[in-house]
């Protein structure tokens, strides 16, 4: 019966590139939807690190490192091993040979006109990235997801074109050999974007985050640099919470006191000093039992390999029985 249950469950495939530490706006954005979703889904989340070389080629060797800080926060902020599938991608073999396949049937065409190579492509000029794996991402993107027969992938919205030539791709199969890789449903977040302490999306390039793992001290640092409302000079000029970043802290880190402190802004009842003040403990006080995990967590290099050998047979067990049912419809 309980193994009845548990295969009824839709299955969830969603990975990330390893960036190294993550920052407020990943654990906003990304691992709080990941982390209620592998209460009631089968989830699989991957650290996709072949997908890290297809422009950072040349920075292989930094992509074990990046990947044991990304596993360490992942596993601080509540990802669970014992409910979620975690693993490496290079390590489920069975990515690659259905990217391989899946080459076969997929027209040039489709990944030269994706969106996001197009942007890349503008926005990395003068970075060498003319190599077909780069050109190749969203197919490979495919394979992970079809690897599992996903029947959903949370992502944010730049991802949704790599959703759709996910599904393209499954259909042109099914058509092709017969068999029916289902087509995934994109799964956007319900968490807003969050601001940098500039104010534009929080980001690693734009150098404007707080890391999960910032010590306190820098958190608070990092709070007072804040962008607030310009034109509140003085402390009893009324303020305006609906264009300050440190409001938007507020209401995501803060949803019990924002109104109240909102309102104190703008009859200049509160300086922006005091309500940098109680943002950065906040942040603080949700961030201490994360950092005492990571604390833990550091000490253990066997348990973190552990937790990713076990993903991977987990992984590797459901790849293999995709690919045995893909290589059946193609009759090889
Ligand atoms: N392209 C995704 C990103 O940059 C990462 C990724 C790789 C992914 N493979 C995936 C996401 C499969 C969802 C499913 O965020
Ligand atoms: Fe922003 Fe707070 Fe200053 Fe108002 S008091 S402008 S909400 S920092």
């Amino acid at each position: 019966m309980a193994e009845e249950i548990s295969t009824s469950k839709q299955t969830i495939v969603s990975g990330a590139r390893p960036s190294g530490k993550l920052h407020l706006g990943n654990y906003i954005g990304a691992l709080q939807n990941w982390k209620e979703l592998q209460e009631s889904y089968r989830c699989y989340y991957f650290i996709a690190d072949w997908h890290a070389l297809t422009t950072g080629y040349a920075e292989a060797h930094e992509v074990a490192g990046s990947s044991r800080e990304m596993l360490l926060d992942w596993l601080s902020a509540g990802l669970d091993p014992e409910k979620a599938v975690l693993f490496r991608q290079s390590r489920v073999k069975e990515h690659a040979e259905l990217f391989l396949l899946l080459a076969m049937i997929t027209p040039i065409s489709w990944l030269e006109r994706c969106p996001t190579f197009k942007e890349q492509l503008r926005e990395l000029e003068g970075k060498e990235i003319n190599n077909y794996g780069f050109l190749g991402y969203p197919l490979l993107q495919a394979a992970d997801i079809l690897a599992y027969r996903a029947d959903a992938v949370p992502v944010g919205e730049d991802q949704l074109p790599h959703l759709e030539i996910t599904r393209e791709v499954a259909r042109r199969f099914n058509y092709l050999y017969g068999a029916t890789l289902p087509e995934p449903e994109a799964l956007l977040g319900k968490y807003p974007l969050l601001p940098g302490i500039d104010s534009r999306k929080m980001s690693k390039s734009y150098d404007n985050y707080i890391a999960l793992s910032d010590p306190p001290e820098t958190i608070r640092e990092k709070v007072r640099r804040m962008i607030t409302d310009p034109q509140r000079v003085r402390k009893n000029d009324p303020g305006r919470p609906e264009v300050c970043t440190v409001y938007r802290f507020q209401e995501i880190f803060n949803p019990a006191e924002a109104e109240q402190l909102g309102e104190a802004c703008r009859t200049a009842g509160i300086g922006c000093v005091g309500c940098k003040e109680i943002a950065a403990r906040k942040l603080i006080e949700m961030m201490a039992p994360l950092h005492e995990k990571r604390r833990l967590l550091e000490q253990q290099p066997a348990y973190l390999e552990e937790v990713l050998l076990e993903g991977e047979k987990r992984a590797g067990k459901e790849a293999r029985a995709t690919l045995e049912a893909v290589r059946g419809a193609m009759g090889l």
